[in-house]
């Protein structure tokens, strides 16, 4: 059985759910809103932001969630949505999930606006129905997603990323988000209790190895369902680059910060970048430390007792790191 199949067996009747009111979360009564919509859902991700809310639900409280998870759920991804189609603006890509970009069909202005229509209907399903200690934990989210888009974008213009800032922008920009589902698929059960917390900081620590495995992605070039290689062409400096700057001579880090600042759309210098950043074990590295994410986050499950859901957690642990897309 794949992995996928073998983390959603104990929350398929959920996700089954889910997929249906997700749905039904979108619709609008204009048509050109619907039919972007529509092709919006039909091509779905990996789902995993729902099945951490679910998994951490159900971990929580003897296998039962209510209706506040699914909305939970279903905010979730709406705005997880959202971003992507913002984030494919901002980053000038045409693909994703294997198809084009919104921007890439309808342009940018369209692009703009659907990802304002998707989040503001997030926020409306939790208001609607009084999840307010919900939409708080997503609130906080969408800021930091905000704020960590745009930090990436300074530090893309200054070209003097450190570590401990890429650590802070990833940490704002994806892990906030995956926080966020795995504490409200607590506080969706528990509210006010310490599981909340534990669960959020479980959350954020698996959120940052998943996006360094994102980042190590762009350095593969295999199928993933979006470009990779773009990530240099955007100036973006991730893990591997930034730890190859840190240990490689000054001659060599002139020529690596010259490469990205001017000749960042030379494809020929980018894929030397890209082999120079191989070569000196800037993959590894950020192997290394995707890894050390990961450790410390299993170490938060084990107080918690055995059960299928800590099972599909565990191995949705191992997902982040062992996925191919
Ligand atoms: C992509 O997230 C954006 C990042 C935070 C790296 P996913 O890889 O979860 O995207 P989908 O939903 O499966 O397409
Ligand atoms: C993902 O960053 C962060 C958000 C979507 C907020 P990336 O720009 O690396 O994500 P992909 O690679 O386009 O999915
Ligand atoms: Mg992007
Ligand atoms: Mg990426």
């Amino acid at each position: 059985m794949k992995i996928t199949e073998q983390i959603k067996q104990p929350i398929a009747y959920e996700m089954e759910l889910f997929e249906q009111k997700f749905r039904l979360s979108m619709a609008s009564k204009v048509a050109l809103l619907n039919r972007i919509t529509h092709y919006v859902v039909n091509r779905k991700g990996k789902q995993m932001r729902p099945m951490f809310v679910f998994l951490v639900a159900k971990m929580l409280n003897n296998g039962r969630v209510s209706e506040r998870t699914y909305r939970g759920a279903s905010v979730i991804e709406l705005i997880h949505t959202a971003t992507l189609v913002h984030d494919d603006v901002v980053d000038d890509s045409d693909r994703r999930r294997g198809f084009f970009s919104i921007n890439a069909l309808w342009k940018n202005k369209i692009a703009v606006l659907i990802g304002d229509y998707l989040l503001s209907k997030g926020l409306l399903l939790s208001i609607d129905n009084n999840d307010f200690d919900l939409l708080k934990i997503i609130s906080v989210a969408v800021r930091e997603m905000s704020e960590g888009e745009l930090l990436q974008i300074e530090k893309t213009r200054q070209l003097d990323i450190t570590e401990e800032v890429y650590y802070h922008i990833i940490r704002q920009k994806t892990a906030t988000l995956i926080a966020a589902c795995c504490s409200l698929g607590a506080a969706s059960v528990k509210p006010n209790t310490p599981q909340v917390e534990t669960m959020r900081k479980f959350g954020e620590l698996i959120g940052m190895a998943f996006q360094i495995k994102d980042d190590l992605f762009d350095y593969g070039g295999e199928k993933i369902g979006k470009p990779t290689g773009i990530d240099i062409k955007e100036q973006k400096m991730t893990l591997p680059l930034i730890h190859v700057l840190n240990i490689c001579n000054k001659k060599d880090k002139a020529w690596l910060i010259n490469s990205v600042k001017n000749y960042n759309k030379d494809k020929k210098r980018v894929k030397q970048v890209i082999t120079f950043v191989k070569e000196n074990g800037g993959l590894e590295y950020a192997i290394k430390k995707m890894k050390s994410f990961q450790e410390e986050a299993l170490l938060l499950l084990d107080s918690y007792p055995d059960s299928p859901y800590k099972a599909s957690l565990k191995l949705m642990v191992e997902y982040v790191i062992d996925r191919k897309k």
